[in-house]
């Protein structure tokens, strides 16, 4: 069931024997002290979960209604808190006016350039208040989906929340992706509303978003109705009349007053895309009561956020961390959250530890891509800056190196910040397994523990549990709030995909993640990576499938097959084969001519790091692809495995043979 690379990763983890305790200092002030504590709440939220969760519920967020009751579970159907009216721009800004927090910061921002702004939570009311009436003004109304495709500006994060403000439902669209990802993403939303900007900085150039919403919606009057336009860049750009519109216009002489819309708990708060193992990307989709809940519940434990304290997730708002653990999760919990439009580049290395020195960061969260590109640089550059303010460090996206991990322990952290390793998923909406700062003690390379209420367990194809320290399938048992209530139109693959992938017991309804891990005798959780043709590239989600159907578009391609390669600083790179149409030949020209081909299907992210280009690929007697053996070769692996299953073996020698050119 693992593929190879994968068992590489168990030897090499099994050998991890560190532990690292949280500093006493650490513990005496966290909101979890203790082990013990968290046994304690572990047990209570296990043997009365629905108790536990109401508790939390009502002690935590505000509600316009109570709920009849927490959860109605009809596998793999969950409805939490039910009949429960709320609205989550309530808890994340309106709560906060009647205390102090009403004139601190709750956004922290800086862009590329060096241009800064900070929003209080007053200022916050008063901005989200008026792009939700820009909204109602364009024929928003409950229910209608809104998409949003920005670079990292504050106008992001308040176009998101005005969408909750107004009880619309947002889909943000990662600014990197291309034209046609987004073509393809409003059509699968229904998206009535398009907000975007001119254009945003990134790496030292313009990002020109207005151009690529123009193509996406070139000769397409049926999707999206409006464009609403965000001045960044100031280039120069089209804009057509009638349809796209300029927010400083739209908000001249706009109220700012706009009252929260009482949302009911199951009411749909936004769909984020994601890759599956098929071609077409998932529209996740989550609820405002559970989700609401867990992401403050997990950010106020996890994060361990103090009212002083300033917090900084590096994650683009066009993925899960930054909805979470960016956006609602701190503002529910009145923190101050900061957020950068940049990201580290030659011209600026140093970028992040200079921000942490200047805005005296104290939790830092970030992904172990972006660690290993740190080291990369050198151990110098952070030392060239004052790190102490931080407290807190975490990590997320894909399994950390102990090697990694004890670097950002060491280098960035001083030995003296717990680091907290947090396992999740798009469609978990938060944490689900991680250390807790003052609580577990970290091993390096382990996402440590389930958070309260959650049960993870391992266990082979067949659904049976498998002994400690062996690699299996990673499941949850049993519901929890912010979990996925839908694939956006399309139940069944809902169904199909995370439920019904193993073979069934008969009353058993268990959530199947993709990924593999193990645990070991002390209850840890070590996650190996995935187990569909999902890979994960700088901890960015992309199926194998999604990258074949972008070549195969190109003219000169007949078939294609795509892995992921082991990379020292990205985790994977993408590695594909080629086999070509008569008429084309195999150039370092088409080459290139298809790694562009593939970013502007796709987006930057999806650049492939080698094409391979074949006469044949390996197939089954029926024509399956399999790509066990190819990622054993753009691995750099002696082939293993049974042949027979393969009706033209001697492709694999001479594959191999071919790919020694590549690494
Ligand atoms: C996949 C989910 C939600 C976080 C951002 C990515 C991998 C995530 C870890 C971790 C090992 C991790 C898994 C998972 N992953 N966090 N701490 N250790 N692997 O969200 O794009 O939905 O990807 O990221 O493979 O299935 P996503």
């Amino acid at each position: 069931m693992l593929n190879h690379h994968k068992e590489d990763t168990i030897e090499s983890v099994l050998k991890e024997k560190r532990i690292i305790h949280p500093p006493s200092t650490f513990s005496a002030n966290a909101r979890i002290k203790s082990f013990q504590d968290y046994e304690k709440l572990y047990q209570e939220s296990i043997s009365d979960s629905e108790n536990f969760w109401g508790n939390l519920a009502e002690k935590e967020l505000h509600w316009f209604n109570k709920w009849d009751r927490v959860l109605e579970w009809d596998p793999p159907h969950a409805k939490w808190f039910l009949n429960g009216k709320l609205n989550i721009t309530y808890n994340c800004i309106d709560r906060h006016l009647t205390s102090s927090r009403r004139n601190k910061p709750a956004i922290v921002w800086e862009g590329e350039p060096g241009d800064s702004r900070t929003l209080t939570y007053e200022e916050l009311h008063v901005e989200v208040c008026k792009f939700a009436n820009v909204l109602k003004q364009l024929k928003v109304t409950k229910g209608d989906c809104v998409a949003i495709y920005m670079p990292m500006i504050p106008e992001a994060i308040i176009a998101m929340l005005a969408c909750a403000r107004i009880g619309s439902v947002h889909t943000v669209i990662f600014g990197g992706f291309s034209a046609e990802s987004l073509k393809d993403r409003l059509k699968d939303s229904q998206a009535k509303i398009l907000v975007t900007a001119d254009g945003g900085f990134r790496k030292d150039k313009i990002i020109s978003l207005k151009s690529q919403v123009d193509i996406a919606l070139k000769n397409n009057s049926s999707i999206v109705e409006k464009v609403v336009v965000v001045k960044r860049t100031s280039e120069s750009i089209a804009m057509e009349h009638g349809r796209d519109y300029w927010l400083h216009d739209l908000q001249q002489d706009i109220s700012d007053n706009c009252p929260p819309e009482i949302m009911d708990s199951e009411d749909a708060l936004f769909i984020l895309y994601t890759s599956g193992s098929t071609g077409k990307p998932k529209g996740v989709v989550h609820t405002i009561g559970g989700y609401s809940l867990y992401t403050h519940i997990t950010t106020k434990w996890i994060f361990d956020i103090q009212d002083t304290d300033t917090y900084w997730c590096t994650a683009d708002i066009g993925w899960i961390t930054g909805h979470s653990y960016g956006v609602y999760g701190p503002l529910s919990n009145g923190a101050t959250s900061l957020f950068y439009e940049g990201v580290p580049r030659p011209s600026n290395p140093g970028c992040f530890w200079d921000i942490i020195e200047r805005y005296k960061v104290n939790i830092f969260y970030t992904a172990p891509t972006a660690i290993r590109s740190f080291i990369k640089m050198g151990d110098d550059i952070p030392k060239k800056f004052n790190l102490s303010s931080l407290r807190l460090l975490g990590t997320v996206g894909e399994p950390i190196n102990p090697e990694v991990w004890m670097w950002y322990y060491e280098i960035i952290g001083n030995e003296k910040c717990p680091i907290v390793d947090t396992w999740w998923q798009t469609e978990t909406g938060g944490v689900m397994i991680t250390s807790l700062p003052g609580a577990i003690s970290s091993k390096p390379g382990s996402a440590s523990l389930p958070f309260p209420g959650i049960v993870p367990d391992i266990v082979d194809k067949n659904g049976d549990n498998v002994p400690d320290n062996t690699g299996g399938l990673l499941i949850i048992k049993n519901p929890w709030p912010s979990m996925l209530r839908n694939i956006h139109g399309d139940r069944q693959r809902f169904e199909e995909n995370y439920w019904n992938s193993l073979s069934k017991k008969s009353d058993e309804h268990i959530y199947f993640s993709g990924d593999s891990a193990r645990r070991d005798s002390d209850g840890y959780f070590w996650i190996l990576g995935r187990t569909d043709d999902v890979m994960n590239i700088s901890g960015h989600r992309l199926g194998s499938m999604e990258l074949e159907s972008a070549l195969v578009s190109h003219q000169a391609v007949n078939e294609a097959s795509v892995v992921g390669k082991p990379h020292e600083i990205k985790g994977e790179d993408i590695y594909a084969f080629v086999t070509l149409n008569n008429g084309f030949e195999a150039t370092n020209e088409l080459i290139s001519e298809l790694k562009q081909h593939v970013v502007q299907e796709i987006g930057a992210i999806a650049r492939p790091g080698t094409i391979q280009f074949t006469r044949e690929l390996p197939k089954t007697r029926s024509g399956k692809i399999v790509r066990r053996f190819l990622r054993q070769i753009a691995a750099n692996q002696n082939i293993k495995g049974d042949r027979s299953t393969i009706v033209n073996p001697d492709i694999l020698d001479e594959l191999k043979e071919q790919a020694q050119l590549h690494n």
